[in-house]
């Protein structure tokens, strides 16, 4: 299966430190950000990858990364996405790259403690549509919220006021190309972006979309809270602290 990482945006919740450089590039304890989301392919047998960046510094995706030696690799792929489009329109880039098959996406600034080695051979058991990963949160209003109904999930809310669980979607999705279909008719959400709650809640409609629970901790980067929080889990998890 092919792996496309997301690291594009303005990263304009963490100003002034995303000015300059571009949010992925970051540093969490003693890497930058993007080498976790590429270790959590690689680990999962992940090994063809594109990275769609963008925003500040795209081009010190290519000097840091290179041809991905230092995971193992022996070629990574680049794209670039021009504006502010939003999580959707930055995965629409990779429709070339998966020519058809089904593929893992994961948020650059997603890190996890555990391999998701076995949700993925689920989902390549998996005939058509798509599988997403869920995780219990204390604040899910700041994410999008899994409503869910005698085990299935019947709605996806992004960041509700009131929200329907604790389950929150985290960043790694798994897909079939018909993804590719479902963002050529999105529309852009009030925040002027292609939302990537629109391409689950149609994979819902269709009856399509599966779901696992993430285990071990799992956090995003965005904001100033969030980032704090990654590096010191990644520190106590790195260091054995
Ligand atoms: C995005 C998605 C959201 C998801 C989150 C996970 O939010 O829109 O549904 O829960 O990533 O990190 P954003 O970081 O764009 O606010």
């Amino acid at each position: 299966m092919k792996g496309v990482v997301l690291a594009g945006g303005l990263g304009t919740r963490l100003y002034p430190l995303t000015k300059v450089t571009n949010k992925h590039l970051l540093p969490i304890y003693s890497k930058p950000m993007i080498y976790y989301p590429i270790q959590t392919l690689v680990d999962a047998g992940v090994k063809d990858i594109l990275i769609v960046t963008g925003g500040n510094s795209a081009g010190d995706f290519l000097r840091l990364l290179g041809n991905g030696r230092e995971f193992g690799l022996k070629h990574i792929n680049y794209t670039y996405q021009e504006g502010e489009g939003g999580i959707a329109d930055a995965l629409s880039l990779a429709e070339h790259f998966v020519k058809g098959g089904k593929f893992v996406v994961i948020l650059g600034d997603n890190i996890v403690e555990e391999s998701i080695k076995g949700e993925v051979k689920i989902f390549s058991k998996q005939k058509e549509g798509a599988r997403i990963l869920l995780k219990e949160v204390e604040h899910p209003e700041r994410f999008g919220v899994a409503e869910i109904k005698d085990d299935r999930i019947v709605k996806i809310i992004e960041k509700p006021k009131v929200p329907p669980s604790n389950f929150a979607v985290t960043g790694i999705y798994m897909y079939d190309s018909y993804a590719f279909d479902i963002i050529k008719t999105l529309k852009p959400s009030a925040r002027g972006e292609l939302e990537i709650t629109d391409v689950n809640n149609r994979y819902i409609d269709n009856g399509t979309l599966t779901y696992g629970i993430l285990k071990g901790w799992w956090t995003d980067a965005g904001t100033f809270e969030s980032l704090i929080r990654a590096n010191n889990l990644v520190y106590k998890k790195e260091a054995g602290k």
